[in-house]
């Protein structure tokens, strides 16, 4: 295993020393390891539920209001947004549908008269468009299937829909429920767990004087999880500081290998004269990335840049570069963590929250655009990119230049973990010498080893 890859760069270290972090680095493996696949470290309750509220029986069946609710803090859902698709239990149909519809009707030849709107056993349901007549509507509906983060737009995290059902129970002793769940959003990553019926969700009157429930509610947890989501990264970390010249670009190949013989077309250069061909070329529908080529092929890039030194502050510019000509990237946003972050005292052109994924410890920042400013990161070119400067204030008990602390420990864009480089190419403070680097390559090492194995 990677674990004895680490201890090769210990060095002159003592051997109990190394004996304890490898157990402390196991202990730690191993309570991460025994919880589900889709656990994620800065978010660990993340998940979506879908709640069936059945509002009123009807003479074969029932209507129910379904809401799909996004309790993740920082992933969200953007266009061309969530498809939501199950199994029925008995032979249900879809009479009709309000705020989504359903893709496919299916075969319904063997009704006369009123005509279902879907007969499938397994429909598959997607939002309406923005601009859809108000009679279609009802609330929260009819974004283009677009569901932003709870922390980024909670106004905005729900999605819901009606659903008129028939020939299914029309008591709560003899409703089945769905099963068979899949959410995507629009590409795969999501597992749904099964549909449980839980208390009957209530409703408060706007004047908050009367109270009515559902008839019978059931909610269904869809947790993400990046492997299943792609099968390469999309994204890379680049470091720089103003001591040291050397720029640490993102890891060779991180995202892929420009391979001109194999894949031609992989990858378009930027002053290309076929660029405006290849953006529209094979592909285009179904959004795959067309992205720049450079050493590391990655969609986007994360730049982290120590800027200055003040006497009690310090100084960090962050850029985000958009190499894929396909994708303008709305309500993007940035999660980072770094031990200084509790003592963030101001950010420029970027929105802030802490995150506390472990309580008290606010070591994680999320970072996104400012409305009709920079919350639009734009496709490939010289608009594709967004920047920021944070002004941190030093903390005398921790805060060094050296081992590389100054860089964050971890990156996500849009939710999706972005590779650093390997902990020994970091920039180094001048004269540090290499057994002042040991440490930090033992730790950084294991670390990206433990990492590597959650992400497996
Ligand atoms: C889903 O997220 C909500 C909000 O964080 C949480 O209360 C709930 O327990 C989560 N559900 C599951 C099944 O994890
Ligand atoms: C079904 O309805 C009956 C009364 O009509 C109620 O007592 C029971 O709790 C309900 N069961 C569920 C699962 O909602
Ligand atoms: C559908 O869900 C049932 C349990 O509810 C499970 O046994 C079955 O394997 C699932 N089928 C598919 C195709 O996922
Ligand atoms: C079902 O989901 C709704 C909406 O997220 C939530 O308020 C409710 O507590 C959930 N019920 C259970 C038992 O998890
Ligand atoms: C791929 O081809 C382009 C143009 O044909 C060339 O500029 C580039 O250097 C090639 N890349 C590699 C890795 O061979
Ligand atoms: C991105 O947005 C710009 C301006 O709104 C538009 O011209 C361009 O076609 C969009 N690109 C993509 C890939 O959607
Ligand atoms: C850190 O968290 C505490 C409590 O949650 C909060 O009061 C404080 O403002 C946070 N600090 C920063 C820099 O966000
Ligand atoms: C940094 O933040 C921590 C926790 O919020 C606080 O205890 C400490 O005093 C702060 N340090 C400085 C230098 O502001
Ligand atoms: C800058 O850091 C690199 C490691 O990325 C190191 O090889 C180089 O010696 C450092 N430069 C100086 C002037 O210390």
């Amino acid at each position: 295993m990677e674990l004895g890859h680490g201890s090769f760069a210990v060095g002159s270290r003592s051997i109990p020393e190394v004996a304890g972090v490898v157990t402390l680095l196991v202990v730690l493996l191993c309570s991460c390891l025994t919880s589900t696949e889709a656990y994620d470290a800065l978010d660990p309750n993340g998940n979506i539920t879908i709640k069936w509220d059945v509002m009123q029986w009807t003479p074969d069946g029932y209507v129910a209001v379904v809401t799909m609710f996004n309790y993740q803090q920082y992933r969200h859902i953007q266009a061309p947004g969530w498809s939501l698709g199950w199994k029925w239990a008995k032979k249900e149909v879809i009479w009709s549908m309000v705020g989504a519809q359903a893709t496919e009707q299916g075969d319904c030849s063997k009704f006369k008269g009123n005509i279902p709107h879907c007969c499938k056993r397994d429909p598959t349901v997607v939002d309406l468009l923005p601009g859809t007549p108000y009679n279609m509507q009802i609330a929260n509906c009819c974004k283009g299937g677009v569901i932003n983060s709870w922390a980024q737009d909670p106004a905005n995290h729900a999605a819901s829909f009606q659903v008129s059902v028939g020939m299914a129970g029309t008591t709560n002793k003899t409703v089945r429920v769905p099963r068979n769940f899949t959410l995507k959003a629009p590409g795969p990553g999501y597992t749904c767990g099964i549909a449980k019926i839980v208390k009957s969700t209530k409703f408060t009157t706007q004047d908050g004087r009367r109270t009515t429930q559902a008839m019978m509610t059931w909610n269904v947890t869809c947790t993400y999880s990046q492997p299943l989501a792609q099968k390469t990264p999309t994204c890379c970390v680049s470091l720089s500081s103003f001591y040291n010249d050397t720029i640490v670009n993102c890891p060779t190949c991180t995202c892929g290998c420009q391979n001109n013989i194999t894949q031609p077309g992989s990858c378009v250069e930027a002053d290309s004269p076929y660029l405006a061909s290849a953006i529209n070329g094979p592909g285009k529908a179904t959004l795959a990335p067309l992205v720049q080529c450079t050493s590391h092929m990655c969609p986007i890039r994360i730049h982290w840049h120590v800027k200055l030194n003040y006497k009690e502050y310090w100084r960090v510019k962050i850029t985000i570069t958009n190499f894929n000509y396909r994708m303008n990237y709305t309500q993007w946003n940035l999660v980072a963590q770094h031990p200084n972050f509790d003592n963030l005292t101001q950010i420029f052109s970027f929105n802030y929250k802490s995150l506390t994924p472990y309580g008290g410890i606010n070591d994680t920042a999320m970072l996104w655009g400012v409305k009709f400013y920079n919350d639009l990161l734009m496709q490939a070119g010289p608009l594709g990119n967004v920047q920021s400067e944070l002004l941190l204030r030093k903390d005398a008990s921790t805060f060094t230049f050296e081992k590389g602390w100054a860089f964050p420990r971890r990156v996500y864009f849009n939710g999706d973990n972005c590779v650093m480089p390997p902990p020994d190419a970091y920039p180094w403070l001048p004269n540090a010498s290499p057994s002042l680097r040991a440490p930090l390559l033992l730790s950084a090492t294991l670390f990206w080893a433990a990492l590597a194995l959650l992400l497996t």
